[in-house]
């Protein structure tokens, strides 16, 4: 399903200091294995077939299938882990233009995010779009007091209370937050809405497979077996660490820390699809909460080629020589578009005619990797037999698995995220939230120093 090919890293590290840092692979992986590594009492991902109950999986089906049937818009409130894992995947996975297609076409309500940002007109235009559909949402918060998320949540369901009789509110209000504390908790509680727990050993940005993300993703009509089934085969092909045989997932980790190491210290990882662009983005949050901390870590960047070349191109042949590209590469596409023949030939393209699209698609990223690796851009590739929730269920192991691991090496926890807190309690003090009267205090005086 997966294959990594390193050999264009290769002219720009040495087989030497891959086997050199072996052996601290080898107590990177047992700390994670084992659970003793830091921050091991948020490693519940690891164990895929153990992270859902099969009683809860059904029940996830379940509601799903009624809010399918229920809706024309699915809403999914949520920031951060809370929303980034289900994007990525349901847009990894629907149709590009899904937003155009009616609900037959589909099968399933339009899915839409929000409680993602703070934008006004983001909220009031989706309120306007909402009068005239069925609409049910999923307000997905482990803390349940994130700002974006709780402000949304506080829009959309007095939008809802005036749309819904507390009823009919009951069946379309789903919650997903911590099993027992927080605002969500107490209000799923009083309101008798269906909710859905974070599993306490689970952090958000390793949550996608769990309720978190299980749940926005079936009810956007995708077999959320079918991704467990691929994130339980990168689980089983990854499990054993063997120096002898170094698997690709630890073989990743390593090449990237010792390209780190070398001073490339911008990861852009690479699609040749649209459609992964927000795979990228769970990617980036991913490394970048897990990797940033103490002064260490590499900047997870993404690009979208071949569009972005026509951007980002130059930097990449040419400028600081300061990144490296993890390239996702699928092996087929999954609908067959040929160029066809011309007969004047006017532009010139008759030389492809009768080829594939995803060949040229190919070519073009064989072309890539070669002109950048000649310009000083070392180059991972990551061969994807298909785009399916199967091979996007191994890829969110293979790099959950990869981040932890690279943590580990780095001597960080990579399971937590302290300098979120910075731009919150900032956020409070300036808002006048209750408690951060000296904080407001010292940030006014600065702002007008
Ligand atoms: O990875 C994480 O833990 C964070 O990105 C959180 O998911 C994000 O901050 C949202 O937090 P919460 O689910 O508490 O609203």
């Amino acid at each position: 399903m997966l294959s990594l090919k390193t050999q264009q890293a290769m002219p720009f590290i040495t087989e030497e200091e891959l086997e050199n840092l072996l052996p601290f692979m080898a107590t990177a992986h047992k700390q994670l294995e084992s659970g003793t590594g830091p921050g091991a009492e948020y490693s519940g991902w690891y164990h895929v077939p153990e992270i859902n109950a099969e009683e809860e999986l059904k029940r996830i089906e379940t509601v799903a299938a009624r809010l399918r049937e229920s809706s024309d818009i699915f809403l999914v409130l949520g920031i951060g882990g809370s929303y980034l894992g289900a994007r990525a995947v349901i847009e990894a996975c629907n149709h590009h233009f899904t937003t155009l297609l009616n609900k037959s076409q589909r099968g399933a309500p339009l899915v839409l995010f929000a409680g993602h940002q703070l934008s006004e007109d983001y909220l009031a235009e989706l309120c306007d779009i909402l009068a005239d559909y069925d609409v049910s949402l999923n307000v997905v918060s482990k803390s349940g007091t994130t700002t974006e998320t709780a402000i949304a949540f506080r829009i959309l369901r007095s939008f809802m209370e005036k749309k819904y009789s507390p009823e009919e509110l009951k069946q379309r209000i789903v919650v997903t937050t911590d099993a027992n504390k927080g605002a969500l908790r107490s209000y799923a509680n009083e309101a008798g809405v269906d909710s859905f727990v974070v599993p306490d050993d689970i952090g958000g940005r390793y949550s996608v497979l769990s309720a978190v993300g299980l749940l926005p993703i079936a009810v956007a009509g995708i077999n959320i077996r079918d991704l467990l089934d691929g994130a339980t085969w990168a689980y089983e092909k990854y499990l054993k660490f063997d120096p002898a045989e170094v698997n690709d997932c630890v073989r990743y980790t390593q090449t990237r820390h010792i390209l780190a190491q070398r001073g490339y210290l911008l990861e852009m990882m690479v699609n040749y699809e649209p459609s992964m662009t927000m795979f990228t983005e769970w990617w980036k949050q991913l490394f970048g909460e897990s990797e940033g901390k103490n002064g260490r870590g590499l900047f997870p960047a993404g690009a979208n080629f071949t569009t972005d070349l026509h951007s980002l191109g130059q930097y990449i042949q040419e400028g600081r020589r300061i990144l490296f590209e993890t390239s996702i590469l699928f092996k087929t596409s999954q609908r067959e578009l040929k160029v066809p023949q011309q007969e004047d030939n006017s532009d010139q393209l008759n030389y492809l005619a009768g080829m594939s699209l995803h060949e040229v698609n190919q070519t073009a990223a064989v072309g890539t990797s070669l002109a950048h690796v000649r310009g000083g851009v070392p180059n991972i590739s990551l061969e994807v037999s298909k785009r399916s929730p199967a091979s996007i269920g191994a890829l969110i192991y293979f790099f959950e698995k990869a981040c932890a691991l690279s943590g580990y090496l780095d001597a960080i926890n990579p399971f937590d995220q302290p300098g979120v807190e910075a731009y919150k309690k900032n956020m409070f003090a300036l808002l006048g939230k209750p408690g951060f009267e000296n904080l407001r205090a010292k940030l006014v005086e600065e702002l007008n120093r």
